[in-house]
């Protein structure tokens, strides 16, 4: 997508001073690389979507078209991935709370529902009970240590007796089917990820011993890097791996693991594969110096880009003859909150009206973005000539009617 002052000044008239432009076709290439880096080593791979990285209905369109799982935390979620048409077979549901009627009505039309603790499975047994000839496909979300100094708070820790028993349950009951084993890790160093790989295939070894099978699916989760330009890469103080350092990294253990029979490897990837898929635009409203301190503060916020302790990749698009040049400006957001800073530190020209242009905006922004101050900005996608409006910007009405006045 080749951006130019011009096509910013076009789209600002009539979209207004700050949005976003998403790259659908780099998401959707980012699918098919990362799908063939675990591919080319082990064909028995999909990739689950994790829907609330960035949950823009085309985005999860094109991972329904190639086949790919809808990873959803919640009934909303759910409902988006049923209303694009995935079939429930292929809904992975996460999370640590659920609602009882809605895990029945996804379970008794065939997806599955991954499990976060005890009282979650006691409640799935009841439904298995209710509906003897139905299979009932439930997952674990696995816990254990991959050395990466975080006490997680999700799933049932696999050395616990809770998970024995657990097990045995899927043991007894023969219309539950104990369909996934499950992790996830936040920490994206491609270092943790033999760990994810060996422990996974310890935990199906001693779940194999006692129910006699191999659950279908093994699925290690995300938090996985994506692409993104050296300026980002170096603030991160580690390695960033590609894609193919992460299926290095586990690959071969579940190939020695399964010469034969090979189950599905899935990972859940979201950043990975949104990231450097949306460009967040936002036009400078003021510059003035406080203090030999130069301040630009643009129409955005810091919760737009959803970036924080890194200068994301900036881009200035200067709109006439004007520019400054400035050294040490902090671009700021227009919430009144100090910590509001989308760049620390920029030097270069500067003008009232200029387009900052944020790149690898596309993870965990457009969804998380609050109702603080202002409401969201549209998002646009251009192709060729035609520009595609993929949200409109909220209103006032959008916000304030679920309150009553
Ligand atoms: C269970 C689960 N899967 C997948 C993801 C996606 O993670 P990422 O965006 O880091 O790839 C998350 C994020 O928190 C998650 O909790």
């Amino acid at each position: 997508m080749e951006i130019t002052t011009e096509t910013l000044l076009e789209l600002s008239k009539q979209y207004g001073d700050a949005f976003y432009l998403l790259d659908s076709k780099q998401f959707e290439d980012n699918y098919i690389n990362l799908k063939n880096s675990f591919c080319n080593q082990y064909d028995n791979f999909n990739i689950a979507y994790s829907y609330k990285t960035n949950y823009i209905p085309k985005l999860c369109k094109i991972v329904k078209n190639y086949g790919g799982y809808a990873e959803v935390v919640s009934e909303m979620e759910l409902e988006l991935a049923l209303r694009i048409g995935v079939e429930p077979a292929n809904i992975i549901w996460n999370g640590p709370i659920k609602q009882l009627q809605n895990v029945e009505n996804l379970l008794i039309a065939g997806g599955t529902v991954n499990i976060d603790s005890d009282i979650e499975m006691e409640n799935i047994l009841c439904i298995a009970e209710k509906y003897p000839d139905k299979k009932i496909n439930v997952g674990i979300r696995c816990n254990f240590d991959v050395g990466d100094g975080v006490l997680s708070r999700f799933g049932i820790d696999v050395d616990s007796i809770s998970f024995e028993k657990i097990i045995q349950i899927f043991k007894e009951n023969r219309n539950l089917n104990l369909i996934n084993l499950q992790c996830h890790f936040a920490k994206r160093n491609v270092e943790f990820w033999p760990t994810r790989a060996e422990k996974m295939l310890q935990v199906t070894d001693k779940v194999e011993g006692i129910i006699g099978y191999i659950p279908e699916r093994l699925d290690l989760g995300g938090g996985l890097f994506g692409n993104m330009p050296d300026s980002l890469k170096q603030q991160f103080h580690c390695f960033i791996p590609t894609y193919t350092d992460y299926a290095n990294a586990v690959v071969a253990a579940f190939n020695s693991h399964f010469p034969n029979k090979k189950p599905e490897l899935v990972i859940e990837p979201g950043s990975a594969l949104a990231a450097d898929s949306m460009k967040f635009v936002a036009r400078v409203k003021s510059i003035k110096t406080v203090r030999d301190k130069t301040f630009a503060t643009v129409l955005g916020s810091q919760k737009n880009i959803s970036m924080t302790g890194v200068n994301p990749p900036m881009e200035i698009y200067a709109v006439d003859n004007y520019e400054t040049l400035y050294s040490d400006v902090d671009i700021v957001g227009y919430t009144c909150i100090e910590s509001d800073i989308l760049y620390k530190n920029y030097t270069g020209t500067l003008g009232l009206g200029d387009f900052a242009v944020f790149s690898n905006c596309g993870s965990y922004s457009v969804v998380m973005k609050p109702p603080f101050i202002l409401p969201n900005f549209p998002v646009l996608e251009i192709r060729g000539d035609t520009v595609e409006l993929i949200k409109r910007g909220e209103s006032f009405d959008d916000l304030f009617h679920t309150f009553v006045f």
